[in-house]
Protein backbone atom coordinates (compact mmCIF):
# COMPACT_ATOMS: atom_id res chain seq x y z
CA UNK A 1 0.00 0.00 0.00
CA UNK A 2 1.51 3.21 -1.10
CA UNK A 3 0.42 6.82 0.24
CA UNK A 4 -0.94 9.13 -2.64
CA UNK A 5 -1.24 12.80 -3.08
CA UNK A 6 -1.97 15.02 -6.35
CA UNK A 7 -3.55 18.07 -6.53
CA UNK A 8 -4.95 20.09 -9.50
CA UNK A 9 -5.77 23.89 -9.54
CA UNK A 10 -9.30 25.79 -10.24
CA UNK A 11 -7.68 28.23 -12.58
CA UNK A 12 -9.74 27.35 -15.54
CA UNK A 13 -11.56 24.67 -16.70
CA UNK A 14 -9.97 21.49 -17.22
CA UNK A 15 -8.22 20.34 -20.43
CA UNK A 16 -7.60 16.94 -22.54
CA UNK A 17 -3.97 17.40 -21.15
CA UNK A 18 -5.30 17.50 -17.71
CA UNK A 19 -7.13 14.80 -18.20
CA UNK A 20 -4.82 12.56 -20.00
CA UNK A 21 -1.84 13.67 -18.15
CA UNK A 22 -2.87 13.64 -14.89
CA UNK A 23 -6.56 12.94 -13.72
CA UNK A 24 -6.88 9.44 -15.93
CA UNK A 25 -4.50 8.26 -13.54
CA UNK A 26 -5.74 8.95 -10.59
CA UNK A 27 -8.70 6.81 -10.61
CA UNK A 28 -6.26 3.93 -12.11
CA UNK A 29 -3.99 4.07 -8.67
CA UNK A 30 -6.36 4.34 -5.79
CA UNK A 31 -7.32 0.38 -5.47
CA UNK A 32 -5.17 -0.79 -2.52
CA UNK A 33 -3.50 2.54 -1.59
CA UNK A 34 -4.22 5.66 0.52
CA UNK A 35 -4.66 8.16 -1.76
CA UNK A 36 -5.64 12.36 -1.01
CA UNK A 37 -6.63 14.31 -3.86
CA UNK A 38 -6.83 17.84 -3.52
CA UNK A 39 -8.56 21.08 -5.31
CA UNK A 40 -6.08 23.66 -4.89
CA UNK A 41 -7.37 26.58 -4.42
CA UNK A 42 -4.75 28.39 -2.73
CA UNK A 43 -2.43 28.13 -5.85
CA UNK A 44 -4.55 29.31 -8.28
CA UNK A 45 -4.78 32.36 -6.67
CA UNK A 46 -0.86 33.05 -7.18
CA UNK A 47 -2.64 34.41 -10.49
CA UNK A 48 -5.79 37.13 -9.94
CA UNK A 49 -8.85 35.14 -9.87
CA UNK A 50 -12.29 36.23 -10.13
CA UNK A 51 -14.11 34.99 -6.92
CA UNK A 52 -16.97 34.06 -8.17
CA UNK A 53 -15.32 31.95 -10.88
CA UNK A 54 -13.06 30.70 -8.43
CA UNK A 55 -15.54 29.65 -5.97
CA UNK A 56 -17.80 27.63 -8.88
CA UNK A 57 -14.91 26.42 -10.40
CA UNK A 58 -13.51 24.82 -7.37
CA UNK A 59 -16.86 23.00 -6.85
CA UNK A 60 -16.64 22.13 -10.62
CA UNK A 61 -13.43 20.46 -9.98
CA UNK A 62 -14.04 18.53 -7.27
CA UNK A 63 -17.58 17.19 -9.88
CA UNK A 64 -15.06 16.35 -12.50
CA UNK A 65 -12.91 14.38 -9.66
CA UNK A 66 -15.89 12.03 -8.81
CA UNK A 67 -16.88 12.02 -12.72
CA UNK A 68 -13.33 11.01 -13.80
CA UNK A 69 -14.11 7.78 -11.43
CA UNK A 70 -12.44 9.08 -8.19
CA UNK A 71 -14.15 6.70 -5.43
CA UNK A 72 -14.89 8.85 -2.24
CA UNK A 73 -15.05 5.74 -0.14
CA UNK A 74 -11.36 4.94 -1.63
CA UNK A 75 -9.69 8.34 -1.52
CA UNK A 76 -10.07 11.18 0.16
CA UNK A 77 -11.45 14.76 -2.15
CA UNK A 78 -10.91 17.99 -0.47
CA UNK A 79 -10.15 21.65 -1.02
CA UNK A 80 -6.64 22.70 -0.16
CA UNK A 81 -8.03 26.29 1.73
CA UNK A 82 -10.29 24.08 4.05
CA UNK A 83 -6.99 22.34 5.46
CA UNK A 84 -5.03 25.00 7.07
CA UNK A 85 -2.02 23.16 7.65
CA UNK A 86 -1.54 23.61 4.06
CA UNK A 87 -0.58 27.29 3.74
CA UNK A 88 1.21 26.99 7.73
CA UNK A 89 3.87 24.24 6.36
CA UNK A 90 4.04 26.42 2.97
CA UNK A 91 5.21 29.24 5.04
CA UNK A 92 7.86 26.93 6.91
CA UNK A 93 8.55 25.56 3.44
CA UNK A 94 8.88 28.91 2.21
CA UNK A 95 11.65 29.53 5.20
CA UNK A 96 13.51 26.58 3.74
CA UNK A 97 14.00 27.57 0.06
CA UNK A 98 16.31 29.66 -1.48
CA UNK A 99 15.42 32.45 -4.19
CA UNK A 100 18.07 31.51 -6.33
CA UNK A 101 16.24 27.98 -6.72
CA UNK A 102 12.60 29.49 -6.96
CA UNK A 103 13.40 31.46 -9.78
CA UNK A 104 14.80 28.66 -11.85
CA UNK A 105 11.53 27.04 -12.12
CA UNK A 106 10.49 26.86 -15.61
CA UNK A 107 6.82 27.17 -14.86
CA UNK A 108 7.91 30.22 -12.59
CA UNK A 109 9.69 32.09 -15.57
CA UNK A 110 6.65 31.54 -17.93
CA UNK A 111 4.16 32.66 -15.60
CA UNK A 112 6.17 35.87 -14.53
CA UNK A 113 6.98 36.86 -18.01
CA UNK A 114 3.38 37.12 -18.73
CA UNK A 115 2.99 39.58 -15.82
CA UNK A 116 5.15 42.36 -16.44
CA UNK A 117 6.34 44.25 -13.66
CA UNK A 118 3.73 43.29 -11.14
CA UNK A 119 5.26 39.95 -10.52
CA UNK A 120 2.88 38.45 -7.37
CA UNK A 121 5.33 37.23 -5.00
CA UNK A 122 3.00 34.36 -4.73
CA UNK A 123 4.14 33.18 -8.09
CA UNK A 124 7.84 32.94 -7.48
CA UNK A 125 7.09 30.89 -3.32
CA UNK A 126 4.49 28.29 -5.48
CA UNK A 127 6.67 25.65 -5.08
CA UNK A 128 7.05 25.32 -1.45
CA UNK A 129 3.26 25.53 -1.25
CA UNK A 130 3.06 22.16 -3.43
CA UNK A 131 5.91 20.73 -1.20
CA UNK A 132 3.75 21.35 1.94
CA UNK A 133 0.78 19.70 0.07
CA UNK A 134 2.95 16.70 -1.07
CA UNK A 135 4.83 16.19 2.45
CA UNK A 136 1.96 16.64 5.07
CA UNK A 137 0.51 13.16 3.84
CA UNK A 138 3.64 11.41 4.31
CA UNK A 139 3.37 10.78 0.29
CA UNK A 140 5.04 8.32 -1.23
CA UNK A 141 3.92 8.68 -4.82
CA UNK A 142 2.50 11.85 -6.55
CA UNK A 143 0.53 11.14 -9.76
CA UNK A 144 1.18 14.56 -12.25
CA UNK A 145 2.32 15.69 -15.67
CA UNK A 146 5.54 15.80 -16.80
CA UNK A 147 5.50 19.66 -16.60
CA UNK A 148 5.47 18.97 -13.04
CA UNK A 149 8.86 17.32 -12.90
CA UNK A 150 10.80 20.16 -11.42
CA UNK A 151 8.54 20.66 -9.07
CA UNK A 152 8.85 17.11 -7.49
CA UNK A 153 12.59 17.38 -7.67
CA UNK A 154 12.41 20.88 -5.30
CA UNK A 155 9.89 18.98 -3.01
CA UNK A 156 12.08 16.35 -3.06
CA UNK A 157 15.08 18.91 -2.35
CA UNK A 158 13.13 20.48 0.83
CA UNK A 159 11.72 17.35 2.54
CA UNK A 160 15.76 16.10 2.51
CA UNK A 161 17.00 19.61 3.46
CA UNK A 162 14.42 19.94 6.40
CA UNK A 163 15.01 16.08 7.16
CA UNK A 164 18.83 16.95 7.48
CA UNK A 165 18.11 19.66 9.64
CA UNK A 166 15.26 18.94 11.90
CA UNK A 167 15.73 14.98 11.92
CA UNK A 168 13.92 12.56 9.65
CA UNK A 169 9.82 14.23 9.80
CA UNK A 170 9.24 13.73 6.03
CA UNK A 171 9.12 10.64 3.80
CA UNK A 172 11.05 11.63 0.51
CA UNK A 173 8.19 10.98 -2.29
CA UNK A 174 8.79 10.37 -5.74
CA UNK A 175 6.90 11.20 -8.85
CA UNK A 176 4.57 8.71 -11.00
CA UNK A 177 4.13 9.70 -14.40
CA UNK A 178 1.45 8.13 -16.75
CA UNK A 179 2.98 5.09 -18.62
CA UNK A 180 2.59 6.77 -21.78
CA UNK A 181 3.97 10.21 -20.42
CA UNK A 182 1.43 12.19 -22.48
CA UNK A 183 2.22 15.49 -22.62
CA UNK A 184 -1.03 17.37 -24.73
CA UNK A 185 0.25 19.83 -26.58
CA UNK A 186 -2.11 23.17 -28.38
CA UNK A 187 -3.73 21.82 -30.95
CA UNK A 188 -2.85 25.57 -32.66
CA UNK A 189 0.52 25.88 -31.69
CA UNK A 190 1.53 21.99 -31.24
CA UNK A 191 5.48 23.20 -29.64
CA UNK A 192 3.38 24.51 -26.72
CA UNK A 193 1.59 22.32 -23.83
CA UNK A 194 -2.22 22.67 -24.05
CA UNK A 195 -3.05 24.33 -21.13
CA UNK A 196 -6.16 25.62 -19.40
CA UNK A 197 -5.41 29.55 -19.56
CA UNK A 198 -4.18 29.45 -22.77
CA UNK A 199 -6.21 32.33 -24.52
CA UNK A 200 -6.72 31.00 -27.77
CA UNK A 201 -9.97 28.31 -27.32
CA UNK A 202 -9.60 26.49 -30.71
CA UNK A 203 -6.42 25.54 -29.30
CA UNK A 204 -7.37 23.95 -26.10
CA UNK A 205 -9.74 20.61 -25.88
CA UNK A 206 -11.87 21.06 -22.68
CA UNK A 207 -13.38 17.91 -20.73
CA UNK A 208 -16.35 19.79 -20.84
CA UNK A 209 -16.52 20.93 -24.36
CA UNK A 210 -19.78 19.91 -26.28
CA UNK A 211 -19.05 16.94 -29.01
CA UNK A 212 -19.55 19.00 -32.35
CA UNK A 213 -16.72 21.70 -30.78
CA UNK A 214 -14.38 19.20 -30.22
CA UNK A 215 -14.73 17.65 -33.48
CA UNK A 216 -14.51 21.33 -34.63
CA UNK A 217 -10.67 22.08 -32.91
CA UNK A 218 -9.50 18.81 -34.03
CA UNK A 219 -10.84 19.01 -37.45
CA UNK A 220 -8.85 22.47 -37.19
CA UNK A 221 -5.67 21.42 -35.65
CA UNK A 222 -2.40 22.67 -37.27
CA UNK A 223 -0.86 19.83 -39.17
CA UNK A 224 1.59 19.74 -42.47
CA UNK A 225 1.06 19.24 -46.15
CA UNK A 226 2.72 15.99 -46.17
CA UNK A 227 -0.60 14.58 -45.18
CA UNK A 228 0.61 11.21 -43.93
CA UNK A 229 0.22 9.87 -40.18
CA UNK A 230 3.69 9.55 -39.51
CA UNK A 231 5.09 10.07 -36.08
CA UNK A 232 8.10 12.62 -35.77
CA UNK A 233 7.85 15.06 -33.18
CA UNK A 234 10.21 17.52 -34.43
CA UNK A 235 9.29 17.69 -38.33
CA UNK A 236 5.51 16.77 -37.63
CA UNK A 237 4.81 17.77 -34.00
CA UNK A 238 0.74 18.93 -34.58
CA UNK A 239 0.17 15.19 -36.61
CA UNK A 240 2.30 13.51 -33.79
CA UNK A 241 0.29 15.18 -31.26
CA UNK A 242 -2.62 14.47 -32.76
CA UNK A 243 -1.21 10.78 -32.75
CA UNK A 244 -0.29 10.76 -28.79
CA UNK A 245 -4.09 11.73 -28.61
CA UNK A 246 -5.12 9.00 -30.56
CA UNK A 247 -2.63 6.30 -28.70
CA UNK A 248 -3.56 7.38 -25.31
CA UNK A 249 -7.30 7.11 -26.06
CA UNK A 250 -8.08 3.99 -27.88
CA UNK A 251 -4.62 2.08 -25.98
CA UNK A 252 -2.75 1.78 -29.33
CA UNK A 253 1.16 2.42 -30.33
CA UNK A 254 2.27 4.67 -33.03
CA UNK A 255 3.25 1.72 -35.27
CA UNK A 256 -0.01 0.69 -34.75
CA UNK A 257 -1.55 3.58 -35.69
CA UNK A 258 0.89 4.56 -38.52
CA UNK A 259 -0.50 1.08 -40.32
CA UNK A 260 -3.65 1.42 -39.64
CA UNK A 261 -3.80 4.76 -41.67
CA UNK A 262 -1.25 4.15 -44.32
CA UNK A 263 -2.44 5.66 -47.50
CA UNK A 264 -5.06 7.57 -45.95
CA UNK A 265 -5.10 10.79 -45.64
CA UNK A 266 -5.74 13.56 -42.52
CA UNK A 267 -8.76 14.01 -43.30
CA UNK A 268 -10.08 10.72 -41.95
CA UNK A 269 -7.83 10.40 -38.89
CA UNK A 270 -8.70 13.40 -37.41
CA UNK A 271 -12.07 12.33 -37.31
CA UNK A 272 -11.56 8.76 -36.44
CA UNK A 273 -9.09 11.14 -33.40
CA UNK A 274 -12.68 13.37 -32.18
CA UNK A 275 -14.67 10.00 -31.82
CA UNK A 276 -12.21 8.32 -30.08
CA UNK A 277 -12.03 11.35 -27.70
CA UNK A 278 -15.40 11.86 -27.50
CA UNK A 279 -16.45 8.39 -26.72
CA UNK A 280 -14.02 9.08 -23.45
CA UNK A 281 -14.91 12.53 -22.66
CA UNK A 282 -19.00 12.08 -23.20
CA UNK A 283 -19.56 9.78 -20.15
CA UNK A 284 -17.47 11.73 -17.59
CA UNK A 285 -19.64 14.77 -18.81
CA UNK A 286 -22.71 13.26 -18.11
CA UNK A 287 -22.18 11.94 -14.45
CA UNK A 288 -20.67 15.68 -14.15
CA UNK A 289 -23.79 16.92 -14.57
CA UNK A 290 -25.20 14.74 -12.53
CA UNK A 291 -23.46 15.54 -9.49
CA UNK A 292 -22.37 19.35 -9.55
CA UNK A 293 -25.06 20.32 -8.02
CA UNK A 294 -26.04 17.58 -5.38
CA UNK A 295 -25.68 18.30 -1.33
CA UNK A 296 -23.81 14.86 -1.96
CA UNK A 297 -21.16 16.51 -3.54
CA UNK A 298 -20.52 18.65 -0.35
CA UNK A 299 -21.30 15.99 1.85
CA UNK A 300 -17.63 13.82 0.20
CA UNK A 301 -15.84 17.82 0.55
CA UNK A 302 -16.54 17.80 4.33
CA UNK A 303 -15.59 14.40 5.06
CA UNK A 304 -12.65 14.75 3.13
CA UNK A 305 -11.59 17.59 4.61
CA UNK A 306 -11.59 16.20 8.24
CA UNK A 307 -9.99 13.27 7.00
CA UNK A 308 -7.14 15.06 5.20
CA UNK A 309 -6.94 17.32 8.69
CA UNK A 310 -6.48 14.69 10.81
CA UNK A 311 -3.08 13.25 8.92
CA UNK A 312 -2.16 16.99 8.18
CA UNK A 313 -2.23 17.95 11.58
CA UNK A 314 -0.63 14.93 13.07
CA UNK A 315 2.30 15.73 10.65
CA UNK A 316 2.54 19.23 11.93
CA UNK A 317 2.39 18.73 15.02
CA UNK A 318 6.18 16.95 14.21
CA UNK A 319 6.86 19.69 12.53
CA UNK A 320 7.13 21.99 15.03
CA UNK A 321 8.12 20.01 18.04
CA UNK A 322 11.19 19.30 15.72
CA UNK A 323 11.66 22.78 14.77
CA UNK A 324 11.19 24.59 18.30
CA UNK A 325 8.63 25.95 16.88
CA UNK A 326 5.75 26.10 20.05
CA UNK A 327 5.77 27.86 23.44
P1 LIG B 1 -2.22 22.06 -12.96
O1 LIG B 1 -3.52 22.41 -12.36
O2 LIG B 1 -1.57 23.03 -13.85
O3 LIG B 1 -2.36 20.72 -13.79
C1 LIG B 1 -2.94 19.57 -13.22
C2 LIG B 1 -2.26 18.33 -13.75
O4 LIG B 1 -2.39 18.24 -15.17
C3 LIG B 1 -1.11 18.00 -15.74
N1 LIG B 1 -1.10 18.69 -17.06
C4 LIG B 1 -0.80 18.09 -18.21
N2 LIG B 1 -0.45 16.84 -18.52
C5 LIG B 1 -0.24 16.54 -19.82
N3 LIG B 1 -0.37 17.45 -20.83
C6 LIG B 1 -0.72 18.72 -20.57
N4 LIG B 1 -0.87 19.61 -21.54
C7 LIG B 1 -0.95 19.10 -19.20
N5 LIG B 1 -1.33 20.26 -18.60
C8 LIG B 1 -1.40 19.98 -17.29
C9 LIG B 1 -0.11 18.59 -14.78
O5 LIG B 1 1.14 17.98 -14.90
C10 LIG B 1 -0.76 18.29 -13.45
O6 LIG B 1 -0.42 16.99 -12.99
N6 LIG B 1 1.48 22.41 -9.65
C11 LIG B 1 0.32 21.62 -10.01
C12 LIG B 1 -0.78 21.66 -8.96
C13 LIG B 1 -0.36 21.20 -7.60
C14 LIG B 1 0.02 19.88 -7.24
C15 LIG B 1 0.27 19.92 -5.83
C16 LIG B 1 0.15 18.70 -7.94
C17 LIG B 1 -0.31 21.95 -6.47
N7 LIG B 1 0.07 21.19 -5.39
C18 LIG B 1 0.68 18.77 -5.14
C19 LIG B 1 0.56 17.56 -7.24
C20 LIG B 1 0.82 17.60 -5.85
C21 LIG B 1 -0.24 22.21 -11.30
O7 LIG B 1 0.17 23.23 -11.76
O8 LIG B 1 -1.27 21.55 -11.81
Amino acid sequence: MSIIFSGIQPSGNLTLGNYLGALRNFAKVQDGNECYYCVVNQHAITVPQDPQMLHARTRQLAAIYLAAGLDPDQSTLFVQSEVPEHVQLGWIMTTLSYVGELERMTQYKDKAAKRGDSIPAGLLTYPPLMAADILLYQTELVPVGDDQKQHMEITRDLAQRFNRLYGEVFTIPDILLAHDGTRVMSLQEPTKKMSKSDENQTATIYLLDEPKDIEKKIKRAQTDSENAVRYDVKAKPGISNLMDIYAAVTDQSHEEIEAAYAGKGYGSFKKDVADAVISVLEPIQQRYAALVATPELDDVLTKGAAKAHAKAAATYENVIRAMGLYR
